[in-house]
């Protein structure tokens, strides 16, 4: 058994500190691109400022003949680019792969000090996070780093989903978790072919009507990643970090993918994938408070003075625990705010239509 003490002692000799805990930096849309592809990696430099999150992908996607290219593809762009207030993640091959040695010593080495969190894939348990946080902090040792790495683990086995609380809590670096429907789609078994999403043939159906029973009966989709999501949030929640949507893959039908984020985002999620940027534009907007929802998040904080006892406040009653819910928001937007000017703009003019 390690003393609570050790957690927060480098695991390393001259590695930096670990931290106490996770910032909260806006990450709507972590977008992913494949370095090897140089049509793709062209494209980066213009993307950042439009993205909370850019991720170079050397795991799944990435055909075996590229995995070397995308390596040194991330490099490149890492050193070339100067990444502003845009972060730069990157999806590590899975540990069981021949790579993955290779892009944790190149990537730490080279580009260390330009990434802020590195994505695990096919995560199992805390022995996972366990061998990637001391070799991470071996090499962040040699590389001089000053700040540790970070480490987001992808959500995609069963035996991840059993043991989601030591996973998070496995290491003070994990900064997240992500689901990751399609591979565990395939490793519980499910009867679907799809990369994240619904299926129409998931679904509950009304009783008949004993007075028609011929008549037509409605069906209701359900949706497949509700447990999962669920799960997952309250692990983060548990141990301080933060749980993101994961791909969606019918890059077309904007209309179900904005529903599956905004379901995530109800749900407690902070951000999500995107494969393409047109899900950029719809998780920017669906991972942000509404005006509507930050107007009354502020008219309750108000109302509420030193937030304690009710209000009533439009026939509704409002009290500490729904005051704590408004704040949650209204922190999130002064968050989103701070970066994103569009936004702020929209928040601050409820302002003054609050205080007209
Ligand atoms: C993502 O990696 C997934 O498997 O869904
Ligand atoms: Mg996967």
């Amino acid at each position: 058994m390690r003393s609570s003490k050790d957690f927060f002692r480098p695991l390393a000799v001259g590695a930096p500190q670990p931290v106490t805990e996770i910032p909260a930096r806006p990450s709507r849309a972590i977008h992913f691109f494949d370095p090897s592809n140089e049509k793709m990696a062209a494209k980066i430099p213009q993307m950042v400022g439009t993205v909370d999150v850019l991720l170079g992908n050397l795991e799944d996607a990435v055909k075996a003949d590229n995995k070397e290219a995308a390596r040194a593809g991330l490099v490149r762009i890492a050193k070339e680019t100067d990444f502003g207030p845009t972060q730069l993640w990157t999806r590590i091959n899975a540990l069981d792969s021949p790579w993955v040695l290779d892009d944790l010593t190149t990537l730490v080495a080279e580009i260390g000090d330009k990434l802020d969190v590195i994505m695990v894939p096919k995560v199992q348990g805390a022995e996972d996070i366990h061998y990637i946080d001391r070799i991470l902090a071996q090499l962040e040792a040699k590389a001089g780093l000053t700040r540790p790495i970070l480490v987001h683990a992808i959500l995609e086995t069963a035996r991840g989903v059993a043991n989601v609380e030591e996973i998070c809590g496995a290491s003070p670096r994990m900064q997240g978790l992500s689901l990751g429907p399609a591979d565990l789609a395939a490793d519980r078994r499910m009867k679907t072919t799809r990369v994240g999403g619904g299926h129409p043939g998931y679904l509950v159906r009304e009783d008949p009507n004993p007075d028609q029973p011929e008549a037509r009966r409605p069906t209701y989709q359900q949706d497949l990643w509700h447990y999962t999501i669920s799960r997952m949030v309250d692990a983060c929640a548990m141990h301080g970090i933060y749980p993101y949507y994961g791909p969606f893959g019918d890059i077309a039908d904007v209309t179900a993918c904005e529903d599956q984020f905004r379901n995530a985002f109800l749900l407690g999620c902070v951000g999500t994938w995107s494969l393409h940027p047109k899900q950029i534009e719809i998780a920017n907007r669906v991972f942000a408070p509404s005006v509507e929802d930050i107007t009354h998040a502020r008219r309750v904080v108000a109302a509420m003075g030193d937030g304690t006892g009710a209000v009533m406040l439009d026939g509704k009653m409002e009290d500490d625990a729904s005051l704590k819910q408004c704040l949650v928001m209204v922190e999130l937007a002064d968050q989103l705010a701070a970066i994103d000017p569009v936004l702020k703009a929209q928040y601050d003019a409820i302002q003054i239509e609050a205080h007209a």
